[in-house]
């Protein structure tokens, strides 16, 4: 009898928790756009850099919605403030300004595009990172789309990080490693890796299908 009722008890938590999940994750694609149209500018254009330091402002099509709320969220707080770097500065002056619902509209927006199977530039060693990347793909995903062999999402709050820019993905890397950029998880991860693994690790995801440059 015990048995039974902790048995309902869970059932009854397992289903607010997803319930709760899918009025969270319902923010509104249409308005979303709206929302993004200054972002274009920078997020918009295929191959577009920023000067200092010189890499690729990243790809945001299909990145999972909850893992660019808690992007915009980090910039907020500062926890992803790049010292006196403008691009940092610039993109916590953009997400300073937009709500709760803003954050959620945008991440329905960009989060529903297609994956691609573009190419990017790749200076490393695709093959050496991948042997790098067995502690990484418990949370990132094998190939670093955050899913299973089946295609289903392992968690939202995860980055993909396949197809985005490999020079993007180095400055993360480095940038958590020197606590730049300070989230308690990738900085223990980020840690052991050197200059080298970075940059095969990076050129690995950088080569897989993976997130788009949003372009309409
Ligand atoms: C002036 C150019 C510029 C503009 C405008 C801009 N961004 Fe960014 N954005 C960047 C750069 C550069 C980065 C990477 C910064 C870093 O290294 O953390 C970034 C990072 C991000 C990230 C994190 C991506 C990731 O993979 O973690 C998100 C999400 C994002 N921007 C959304 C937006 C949204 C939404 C807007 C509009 C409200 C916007 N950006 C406007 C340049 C820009
Ligand atoms: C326990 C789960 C976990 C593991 C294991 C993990 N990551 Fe992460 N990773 C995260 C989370 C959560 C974030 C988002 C953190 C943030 O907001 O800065 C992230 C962010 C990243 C980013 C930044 C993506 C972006 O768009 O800015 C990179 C690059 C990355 N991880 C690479 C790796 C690599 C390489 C490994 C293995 C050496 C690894 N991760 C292992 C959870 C994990």
């Amino acid at each position: 009898m015990k048995i039974k009722l902790l048995w309902s008890f869970f059932a009854v938590i397992a289903w607010l928790l997803s319930s709760m999940q899918s009025v969270q994750a319902e923010g509104n694609a249409e308005a979303g756009k709206k929302k993004f149209y200054t972002c274009g500018g920078c997020h918009a254009i295929e191959g577009y850099t920023n000067a200092f330091p010189n890499y690729h402002v990243p790809k945001l099509g299909g990145q999972h919605d909850k893992a660019v709320i808690a992007a915009l969220n980090a910039y907020k707080t500062g926890d992803r403030a790049h010292g006196s770097q403008p691009q940092a500065n610039s993109m916590q002056g953009n997400a300073n300004t937009l709500s709760d619902k803003d954050l959620e509209d945008i991440a329905a927006y960009v989060s529903k595009k297609v994956l691609s199977t573009d190419t990017n530039v790749i200076t490393g060693d695709p093959a050496k990172g991948k042997e790098k990347t067995a502690v990484c793909a418990g949370c990132h995903g094998e190939d670093g789309n955050v899913q299973d062999k089946d295609g289903k999402v392992l968690n939202q709050d995860y980055p993909r990080l396949a197809g985005q820019y490999e020079d993007y993905l180095i400055k993360a890397l480095k940038d958590y490693k020197k606590g730049v950029r300070k989230n308690l998880i990738m900085g223990g991860m980020a840690q052991p890796l050197s200059d080298e693994d970075i940059k095969d690790i990076s050129a690995f995801y950088a080569s897989k299908r993976g997130l788009v440059t949003i372009s309409d």
